[in-house]
């Protein structure tokens, strides 16, 4: 019988997992901020301070490790000053990016940062370097972070919050490439040089400089950005989306889909470890040491708008082929710790492959979001050395690997072992060898999420229709445990020493 093979070596650890690359990105976009986090105080929806608690709820149990805000393209034309002091004085303006909607600016950067605070999670603030100036970039980071007498903490303080907030992540730009001011790299280097020596830390808060890096492929971008500036900065985004259909034009449903375009997405998907071996080799010329760390600050599936949705808003549904996108993106993700210390997904809720979705008073938990959920786990935990010998999965004479498999080891002693069988017909049969336990007991338990159909989802009536549940197609003969995962099914699997 046909069977992927794994090996484990459970007593090799290759780096450690950053709990960032479990990262998150909101944007004012669609309804993303405004109804599905801030529904404001007055709202008839339950809310702390005007941020609803069910999403509060569900984003407070994945964990959600750091948020990245205000954008997005939106970052470059956001004026900060705009959203801060009392909500019925701050400007009106429109949101010219994302379907021309009014913008009230209620959500500003108080409003952020007290959730990151309801969440526990670090803020990574993006900063304008498209339309705004240096000293207001530079100010914007007094206000939040000056702990002292001057002129943007004292404003701070008259606004309500007497303890400067600890910034860590600070991002000089975004696309900087395109919406961010469609600049040359040699012209953004320039930039971003003389915007970031503004940037201060101020006390003990260190600020973690992040350039604006390459769209995809742009490998001259990165080139350029690292030789110049390279050394005046902490890390560097990635941007990579996974679009199934052949142009931007015909991205495709995100539910109305055959093989042809399942297929297509999880080959798209695998092409983010090209984009990052590449990328980082790049770096290597100009880091050796790995100093700067590579960001994915955006990334996911970009399908097209769900029927009768504003085109601008990129509100669509999530499938079970989303949430393997996400598995084997982690997978990826976990591969390359030595180099990618973040990532965000796009984005948090409502807008392209959100964990979230809500309508009204409604919300409903996607397949993306039972898988960030399952790897919780591996947040900050060892990468364990693994091998996997796997079967193809074949459609119409292409073919690409089966399963994807990573696997950590907790500070409990924890093994974890994720597993994504992106066949959608066929079980995977896996033997996985668990080297390195040296005659220890353990105990065995899992997780997994499928669906019957490829295009399983979540809706507002049936919103468990894709939902974790126990795994029990397990076997075991020593230190092998044969594994029988579901056609198109993610799975975590537990070893605990006994
Ligand atoms: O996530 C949606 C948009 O995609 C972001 O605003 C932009 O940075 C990217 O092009």
């Amino acid at each position: 019988m046909m069977a992927t093979y794994v090996t484990i070596q459970t007593d090799i650890e290759k780096g450690k997992i950053n709990r960032n690359i479990y990262g998150h990105f909101s944007e004012h976009l669609g309804r993303c901020i405004y109804e599905g986090i801030w529904v404001g105080e007055d709202s008839p929806i339950p809310n702390t301070r005007g941020i609803r608690n069910d999403v509060l709820a569900a984003l407070k149990q994945i964990q959600v490790p750091v948020l990245r805000w205000p954008g997005g393209c939106f970052a470059d034309e956001y004026h900060w000053k705009d959203g801060v002091g009392p909500l019925e004085s701050r400007k009106t303006m429109i949101n010219t990016h994302w379907g021309g909607v009014l913008e009230n600016n209620h959500f500003g950067t108080h409003e952020f940062l007290l959730l990151c605070e309801l969440l526990a999670c670090e803020p990574y603030i993006s900063g304008n370097v498209g339309s705004g100036t240096v000293q207001e970039m530079s100010e914007w980071v007094e206000y939040m972070t000056f702990d002292g007498v001057s002129p943007m903490a004292d404003w701070r303080r008259a606004n309500g919050r007497e303890e400067p907030w600890n910034v860590r992540f600070f991002g000089v730009g975004n696309e900087n490439w395109g919406c961010g001011g469609n600049m040359r790299p040699e012209y953004y280097a320039d930039l971003y040089r003389r915007y970031q020596t503004y940037v201060r830390n101020y006390g003990t808060n260190k600020i973690h400089r992040i350039a604006c890096g390459p769209n995809v492929d742009d490998y001259a971008w990165m080139e350029t950005l690292m030789k110049e500036a390279g050394r005046m900065m902490d890390a560097i985004s990635l941007h990579y989306y996974t679009v199934p259909g052949p142009s931007w034009q015909d991205k495709g449903s995100a539910t109305d889909f055959g093989e042809e375009e399942w297929f297509v997405t999880l080959e798209k998907t695998r092409r983010m470890d090209e984009l990052i071996r590449k990328h980082s080799a790049i770096m290597d010329q100009y880091d050796p040491e790995k100093r700067v760390g590579l960001i994915v600050d955006e990334w996911g599936t970009w399908h097209d708008v769900e029927p009768g949705s504003n085109p601008g808003f990129l509100y669509q549904q999530n499938t079970m082929r989303d949430a393997l996108v996400a598995g084997i993106h982690f997978h990826i993700f976990h591969e390359h710790c030595d180099r990618v210390e973040m990532a965000n997904i796009a984005q948090v809720v409502n807008v392209l492959q959100s964990v979230i979705l809500t309508e009204g008073e409604r919300m409903l938990l996607t397949p993306t979001y039972h898988v960030f959920d399952m790897f919780k786990v591996h947040q900050d935990a060892a990468l364990l050395s693994t091998h996997t010998e796997s079967e193809w999965y074949e459609v119409n004479g292409r073919k690409h690997q089966m399963t994807s498999v990573s696997a950590s080891k907790d500070d409990a002693g924890r093994i974890h072992i994720s597993l994504c069988n992106v066949d959608p017909h066929a079980e995977a049969q896996v033997s996985v060898e668990l080297r390195g336990l040296y005659g220890n007991d353990f105990h065995i338990r899992g997780s997994e999420l499928t669906s019957t159909d490829m295009n399983g989802h979540n809706t507002f009536d049936q919103p468990d229709a894709v939902s974790p549940r126990e795994f029990k197609a397990y076997s075991r003969e020593g230190d092998v445990v044969q594994l029988r995962l579901a056609p198109k099914s993610v799975t975590m699997i537990e070893i605990v020493p006994a």
